[in-house]
């Protein structure tokens, strides 16, 4: 479950729905975050395992109690961190990574071989344009369908964020969104290629800015503004690579505007993909963390893109990545604007930041029996509430069910 919608096997399965809700809800509630089935699960387990859940109080250890009611092919786990305020509990020593899980194997894989890839780079070498080939066939056809890899990169993050974290994410997320919008195969391959490689210049850029504990002065700042034209020139002659990563790495800092760096002279737009790799790559610098600042919340984050929409980025391509992961599902608890918390108890794919609330109480959690619409505007054509921000399900208790029960039967 990925901030509370259910993927399998990397795609959301269902439809919003109040079932879907009650299940989720059930399921957080034991602290569930994923189910794993292997392929020879039977119908024998599935039934063991649902009493095992249904008998289970939180004490001792799930695993345990499952392999004593013989189920060998089914695990339940908290390894997708889909409430990403765990992260702060332990700040500023962050784990590297969640306690009994390390990373899914697929997308440490590709972590270490990304690695590798900028590494050569760094000591000033030509990219070795074969691995990077095989890299992308990990990234593409193993990892970016794979709901625990999504998970680990829409929720949890390495403390640095170093380049090579930083493109892998960037890759993927851009794949999500690429699907998200119908591209066609090699379009979609091309694309992770580009995004993924898209800021290869930072590699020829000192490390000591690139880590730098603090923000930049301006002579600093100038040398990071030199990364997409230092990139290009590394990408630009390379033989076996898409032509357009070479144009993706020199302009995904160009503004929808006509902004931003470099500066390629009036009338010139940058090509829709690095529209498209700007909205994603900028999504992951905000909700990575910095040594010198937190990192913000998916919905902050959101927040921030629906403000860039128009200016910086392409309102059309923010809308379509806000939505794509969908932050406000069903039963997510959030606050507004006015001070209020609800529970969403129903969203519209076409408002993905304005969804429908039933409102409780800030102290109790009790519903209020107020069911707001926050798409609504008021006479001046502004939107009546906004949602800030959502709660973690351990800063305020609510009965979810008995909130969607009611607003299902009303
Ligand atoms: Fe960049
Ligand atoms: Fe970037």
């Amino acid at each position: 479950m990925i901030r509370g919608v259910a993927m399998l096997d990397g795609r959301s399965f269902r439809k919003e729905s109040l079932a879907n809700a009650h299940l989720l809800g059930e399921l957080a509630e034991l602290e569930v975050d994923s189910v794993h089935l292997q392929r020879s699960v039977t119908a024998d387990e599935l039934r063991a395992a649902g009493h095992v859940l249904a008998e289970w109080h939180g004490e001792g250890s799930l695993r345990e109690a499952l392999h004593e009611a013989g189920v060998r092919n089914i695990d339940f786990g908290r390894i997708v961190a889909i409430d990403s305020s765990w992260r702060f509990r332990d700040w500023p020593e962050a784990p590297d990574q969640i306690p009994d899980q390390a990373l899914d194997p697929d997308y440490a894989e590709l972590l270490s071989r990304a690695e590798e890839t900028f590494a050569t780079v760094e000591e000033g070498r030509d990219i070795d344009v074969r691995s990077v080939r095989e890299l992308l066939q990990v990234l593409v056809h193993k990892v970016s369908t794979n709901s625990v890899a999504l998970g680990q990169v829409m929720a949890m993050k390495q403390y640095e964020n170093f380049t090579y974290c930083h493109s892998v994410n960037v890759s993927l997320l851009s794949l999500l969104l690429g699907d998200r919008l119908g591209l066609d195969e090699t379009t979609r391959t091309d694309l992770a290629e580009a995004a993924l490689l898209h800021d290869v210049g930072k590699m020829r850029l000192p490390v000591e800015i690139l880590r730098k504990p603090g923000p930049l002065d301006q002579k600093e700042w100038q040398l990071i503004q030199r990364h997409p034209r230092l990139g290009a020139q590394i990408l630009v002659g390379l033989d076996g690579l898409a032509p357009m990563t070479t144009t993706i790495a020199l302009e995904h800092h160009m503004n929808f505007d006509g902004e931003g760096y470099p500066d390629l002279g009036p009338d010139v737009e940058p090509h829709f993909l690095s529209q498209l790799v700007a909205v994603v790559d900028t999504y992951e610098s905000l909700t990575g963390a910095r040594s010198y600042r937190d990192p913000a919340e998916p919905e902050k984050a959101c927040l921030i893109l629906a403000r860039m929409a128009g200016e910086k980025l392409n309102p059309a391509l923010v809308k379509a990545f806000v939505s794509a992961v969908t932050f406000f599902p069903v039963s997510s608890i959030v606050r507004t604007n006015r001070q209020e918390i609800g529970v969403v108890v129903e969203a519209f794919p076409e408002h993905p930041l304005h969804p429908r609330l039933a409102l409780v109480d800030s102290h109790s959690g009790q519903p209020t029996g107020v069911i707001v619409d926050t798409r609504e505007r008021g006479e001046n054509g502004e939107y009546e509430r906004h949602v800030t921000g959502s709660l973690g399900r351990n800063q305020l208790r609510v009965n979810l069910a008995a909130v969607l029960q009611a607003y299902s039967t009303d």
